[in-house]
């Protein structure tokens, strides 16, 4: 064999070996692009609110992945309600400062930790429960004005979501 027939058939073997590689890549690409989640699917994964509108002592309930987000513009008294309260007392743990990322927002999400039901407090004319907070009237339970359980048989504090502010006045939740 020649030098020259040698170089063509490497020439030959890579060439066959790049298509192949390359077949392969098409086939794959379109099975990797199904496991990417859908436009609609990504939307839903993350939500912005623009709390502008929301007065101090007020809240607004929006949805994030089918659940009840609650924003509530804290006052002053709210925070420092808030934050005087020993941790140690409480039957889930955290503080105040670890719940929110500026003292004034609480963004919480609105399903009690004991069955599911949406607690009460998003009016200002709802019942706030002992703790000046929310209040789930299925069983009994009270949350602070943190969204930490505070009595009746709820477990847990209401869930903080991921979520942070884009700019002053909007939050990205998700
Ligand atoms: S579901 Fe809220 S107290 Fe039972």
């Amino acid at each position: 064999m020649t030098a020259d027939s040698e170089d063509r058939r490497d020439f030959l073997y890579l060439t066959g070996a790049a298509f192949g590689a390359v077949g392969v890549a098409c086939a794959v690409a379109p099975m990797i692009n199904s496991l990417n989640p859908a436009k609609d699917t990504l939307a839903l994964a993350s939500t912005e609110v623009d709390i502008s509108a929301i007065p101090v002592g007020e809240s607004k309930t929006v949805m994030w992945r089918g659940k009840p987000v609650f924003i509530k513009h804290r006052t002053a008294e709210e925070i420092a309600e808030a934050r005087k309260v020993n941790v140690d007392v409480l039957p889930d743990k955290q503080s105040d400062e670890d719940r929110v990322e500026k003292p004034e927002w609480l963004v919480v999400v609105g399903i009690c930790t004991h069955l599911g039901c949406v607690p009460v407090g998003q009016k200002t004319s709802d019942a706030h429960g002992d703790y000046d907070g929310w209040f789930c009237p299925c069983h009994g339970s009270h949350y602070d004005t943190s969204a930490r359980i505070r009595k009746g048989p709820a477990p847990k504090n209401l869930a903080v979501p991921p979520y942070e502010f884009i700019s002053d006045t909007v939050i990205r939740i998700g």
